[in-house]
């Protein structure tokens, strides 16, 4: 387990909790199980494959010499055996403190032609096997102050994977749903986007794909290379939200974003420098004005109340294609790479767009409040964040 033990995650921080994570006989699944594993939990793999999950409980308490992973075959669409999971989790551990939802079907098809019952499928497996776990499951966390509760989602609809998609979009609905309904009880929810992995399931569906598109399987692949990463880099993601859930709660955030949360790096190659800022005196000045500016608004944001948090956290997205950490940590890189006056120039599509967004702030002020003194101020300041990253831009593009 190499990945993990790079950052600054500690190995016995789940020590005293037990992890459900469904799905987990193999691909993302597995390789959350594992990490959660490696920070001390106990994890319960829930899996309708009976083959593939007791081989991976097996396997996990090998690794780890211990007998901390217990498989228990679940077809998570399924009220009884969700009821009977719990009974039996509870029976040998107490208690489920961490739930994964992230077993998935991956049917293939476009919307015309593909049969319906692969809807009713994709519904059982991502939407009401995700409610029959928070059912059984949330209350005690509730009433003991204390769970987590994940969604392993997609936040994009494809062509071709509707029926999976679609179903995966609306998971992100419901995590934010129970997130708002949650709040303030020591339970956390949130989503989280594991990436591109090459699992058994996302190769079998894109090979499905390309045959119903111009495309091989190969070029569909070289789409995603960019944002392609390993199933374990997923799974450390997935457990490293699980010990920041507090600060994700209520939003979908990414593996790769958390795992920089945790000090983690991996290579996506970035493309060769270009150009370098020659004076960095002056950018580093104006740098230094812009990070203060944004830190000062994502404090502002997050003491808002969740369903605002939502609500402009959902806005930034739009507007800049970016989550608010996510522009955070490019301008903390911004900073390393000026300071090493090293190229600078994939930090100027995300000023740009944090321009834009300040721009849309302020139509948004003229077109929604009523003309007043604090309304003139709040342009005015927007006016002063909007000159302070165009000329981080002028600085930086010289
Ligand atoms: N692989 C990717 O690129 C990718 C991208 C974005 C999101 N995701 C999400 O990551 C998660 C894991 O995906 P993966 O690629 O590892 O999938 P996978 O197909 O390799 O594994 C899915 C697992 O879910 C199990 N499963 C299926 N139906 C079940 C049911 N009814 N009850 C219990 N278990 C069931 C399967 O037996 C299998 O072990 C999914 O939620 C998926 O939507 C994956």
């Amino acid at each position: 387990m190499s990945l993990i033990s790079q950052g600054n995650l500690r190995r016995d921080s789940l020590k005293d909790d037990v992890a459900v994570v469904t799905g987990a006989g193999r691909g993302i699944g597995y390789e959350t199980a594992r990490a959660l594993m490696w920070l001390g939990a106990k994890v319960v793999i829930a899996d309708v494959d009976g083959k593939s999950g007791r081989a991976a409980a097996e396997n996990l308490n090998k690794e780890f010499g211990s007998e901390k992973a217990l498989f228990v075959k679940t077809d998570v669409g399924n009220e009884k055996e969700v009821e009977a999971l719990a009974g039996q989790v509870v029976a040998k551990w107490k208690k489920v403190d961490i739930v994964i939802n992230n077993a998935t079907a991956f049917p293939v098809g476009a919307v015309k032609d593909a049969p319906i019952d692969v809807w009713d499928l994709s519904y059982r497996v991502h939407l009401r096997g995700s409610v029959l776990l928070a059912k059984t499951l949330l209350p005690d966390m509730i009433k003991r102050k204390h769970g987590v509760f994940v969604f392993v989602s997609s936040s994009l609809a494809f062509p071709f994977m509707g029926a999976h998609s679609v179903l995966k979009t609306a998971q992100v609905e419901l995590a934010k749903t129970i997130a708002a309904e949650v709040e303030d009880t020591g339970v956390y929810v949130l989503s989280i986007d594991p990436g591109v992995v090459k699992t058994p399931g996302f190769l079998e569906s894109n090979k499905q794909v390309a045959a119903l598109t111009r495309l091989t399987l190969k070029q569909l692949l070289a789409m995603n290379k960019q944002v392609e990463i390993s199933a374990e880099a997923a799974g450390v993601g997935i457990a490293g939200a699980v010990t920041l859930a507090s600060r994700y709660h209520g939003q979908e955030t990414t593996s790769l974003q958390v795992l920089q949360a945790v000090g983690i790096q991996i290579g996506v190659e970035s493309e060769k420098p270009k150009t370098k800022v020659t004076n960095v005196e002056p950018a580093l000045a104006v740098f230094q004005s812009v990070l203060k500016t944004y830190s000062k608004q994502v404090e502002g944001w997050r003491s808002c109340n969740l369903f605002r948090r939502q609500w402009l956290a959902r806005e930034f997205k739009r507007s800049t294609g970016l989550s608010m950490d996510e522009m955070y940590n490019t301008l903390v890189t911004l900073g390393k790479c000026l300071e090493m006056k090293t190229s600078v120039n994939e930090f100027v599509e995300p000023l740009k767009k944090l321009a834009e967004y300040y721009k849309y702030q302020q139509e948004l002020l003229r077109g929604l409040a009523k003309f007043s003194k604090k309304t003139a101020e709040d342009l005015q300041m927007i006016e002063g964040w909007l000159l302070e990253v165009n000329s981080l831009l002028k600085a930086i593009s010289t």
